[in-house]
């Protein structure tokens, strides 16, 4: 007898717990659940085994929920998927050893998925992009680029060196006294900014480097240093926030086009996809859409909802592999980085 169609994905890389419920047969999201955990909002900032005791607790509560409000029990499950690496290696041991321990009692197969190509093809459920195209996922903790030639087919061809986008917005976003995350914060003061024509001066990083690599630290460093004068000065006012909050997003999105521009130009591509949390940007997305607009390119953002971490982005990639009869053993073990081993 052929396995149930149905896949279950589990996304737990960092601090969102999430699952979701996949029809292998039909290539169809049924259902995706995430929890974003809010302990870190205390700290300003993720502490990793605060993370992984929330997953241990929030994992079941979803599990047993999406299962619940779909009318389906554990045993109508066929496969499962989740993320293995990169990530905090506590929160990631939690999705693996849930999937590990379901497949052992179901005697169901499951797959290792890498949580950065995960978000490259996040949104595939509604809009696939034909290979082959240039990928950059631009998150919390990345910054890269790949050439993605097909779903088994991918190389890095750019890397984060130092600060990640995300990773900066939320640190100056601390500095800014605002709340964390700090990527959607800082949005908020820059929407609220009107003269864009007068901005701060930020150094635009990488910009003249010949390669594919972004980092954001001397951003981070020239914004610090222009907080630190204005604290000096007297009180933060919010239009100095909302001038300097949308001068970053401005200067973050010049990067991320400059880096596409030279891959694409450079290996003669014209499709972009762009995916990872700090995406769900308004401002940065209508940049990017502007700056691409009558290029030739043709660029894609997943949705707001497929840009942050996500079991759906984990889904679809388990269920290609789940096709094409790719399958991880019960030795898989879960990494912090990129470039650990491959799916075994
Ligand atoms: O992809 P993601 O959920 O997790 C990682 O894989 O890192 O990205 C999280 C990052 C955080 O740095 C967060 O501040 C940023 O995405 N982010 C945003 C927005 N929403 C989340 N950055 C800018 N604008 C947003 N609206
Ligand atoms: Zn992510």
């Amino acid at each position: 007898m052929s396995p149930s169609p149905i896949l279950m994905a589990f996304e737990s890389s960092c601090d969102d717990s999430s699952v979701a419920l996949v029809d292998t047969a039909r290539c169809r999201l049924i259902d995706v659940l995430t929890y974003s955990q809010d302990i870190h909002k205390l700290f300003g900032g993720v502490v990793p085994e605060l993370a992984s005791r929330d997953h241990l607790k929030k994992i079941p509560i979803l599990l047993d929920k999406i299962l619940c409000r779909n009318k389906l029990s554990i045993n109508d499950l066929g496969y499962l998927a989740c993320t293995y690496k990169p990530g905090l290696i506590g929160s990631l041991l939690m999705g693996l050893m849930t999937v590990k321990s379901i497949s052992y009692f179901l005697n169901i197969r499951f797959v290792g998925v890498d949580h950065l190509y995960g978000h490259i093809f996040a949104d595939f459920w509604d809009h696939k992009v034909g290979f082959p195209f240039i990928a950059m996922v631009i998150s919390g903790g990345h910054s890269d680029m790949f050439l993605v030639r097909d779903y088994t087919d991918i190389s890095r061809i750019g890397n984060t060196v130092d600060d990640a986008a995300g990773e900066i917005l939320d640190k100056i976003a601390k500095e800014l006294g605002l709340g964390y995350p700090g990527g959607p914060e800082v949005e908020k003061y820059a929407e609220a900014y009107q003269e864009k024509e007068c901005l701060f001066e930020l150094p635009v990083p990488m910009k003249n480097k010949d390669n594919y690599n972004l980092s954001f630290s001397g951003l981070k460093t020239a914004c610090y240093l222009i907080i630190r004068d204005q604290k000096a000065k007297g009180e933060l006012s919010g239009q100095f926030i909302s001038k300097l909050c949308y001068s970053l997003l401005y200067t973050v999105s010049k990067a991320i086009c400059i880096k596409a521009r030279k891959a694409l130009n450079e290996l003669e591509i014209d499709k972009l996809v762009i995916g990872g949390g700090v995406m769900r940007n308004s401002i940065i997305k209508a940049h990017l859409f502007q700056n691409f607009n009558g290029t030739g390119t043709r660029l894609h953002i997943p949705g707001p909802g497929f840009c942050t971490d996500n079991a759906a982005m984990v889904g679809y990639l388990g269920m290609i592999y789940c096709q094409r009869g790719i399958f991880s053993d019960h030795t898989l073990n879960a990494f912090p980085c990129h470039e650990a081993e491959d799916l075994k």
